[in-house]
């Protein structure tokens, strides 16, 4: 399996809108690969305007948050590019498309790394964090997993946060679970 980096992919529309996704981009020889699923906002923006930013945090809320309707997180503009950064990045790429592989659910937009900058140190691993970019991506693929899977990992991943979360990984993760409620309260009515 090939490396796989968690980022936040901001990319521009025509009308110079700014859009902000979580995706895993996948390490190809010394660039990126962006595989966004369709339907996607990143994918119609890059057919368009074939340039992203990934920015590199190790604030989760925003990974929670956009997967939960909060897509407002400060944004600043990056040099000679028409797409801006999270302020929040410790670092960002600048990733250029430079090849498209067309796939009817999951197309791979081929990227150069066209200008990289470190804004803030990282400083460490923490459990809680790892634990919450889980829960994200488990929330991300509710609709394709079984309800015993989702329970069974939650009560993993529920130690660690337990364990070593901080007020925003805290925020995070009650957003998330708000939506895994959602998911299964709704799942109960229609099986009713
Ligand atoms: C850590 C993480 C990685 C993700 N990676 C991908 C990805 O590689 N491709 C994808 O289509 N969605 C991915 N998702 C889900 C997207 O963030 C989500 O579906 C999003 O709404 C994309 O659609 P949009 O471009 O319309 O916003 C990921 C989510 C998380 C939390």
């Amino acid at each position: 399996m090939p490396y796989i980096r968690e980022s936040i992919i901001t990319t521009v529309n025509e009308a110079g809108e700014v859009h902000i996704a979580p995706l895993g981009i996948i390490a190809e020889g010394e660039g990126w690969v962006i595989a966004p699923f369709r339907p996607s906002a990143t994918l119609d923006n890059l057919s368009k305007r074939p340039v992203a930013v990934a920015s590199y945090t190790d604030d989760v809320r925003i990974f929670a948050g956009c997967l939960t309707g909060r897509k407002d997180w400060p944004v600043v503009p990056v040099e000679n590019c028409p797409v801006p950064r999270l302020s929040a990045a410790l670092a960002h790429s600048v990733l250029e498309v430079v090849e498209v592989q067309e796939h009817e659910l999951r197309p791979r937009f081929l990227c150069r790394v066209a200008a990289e900058e470190t804004h803030a140190p990282f400083t460490g691993f923490n459990r809680a964090k790892a634990a919450v970019l889980e829960l994200a991506i488990l929330v991300s693929r509710l609709h394709m997993l079984p309800r015993e899977k989702i329970e069974a990992e939650i009560g993993y991943l529920t130690i660690a946060v337990e364990k070593t979360a901080g007020p925003e990984e805290r925020e995070a993760w009650d957003w998330l679970m708000a939506r895994v409620d959602a998911h299964f309260s709704d799942a109960g009515k229609s099986s009713n």
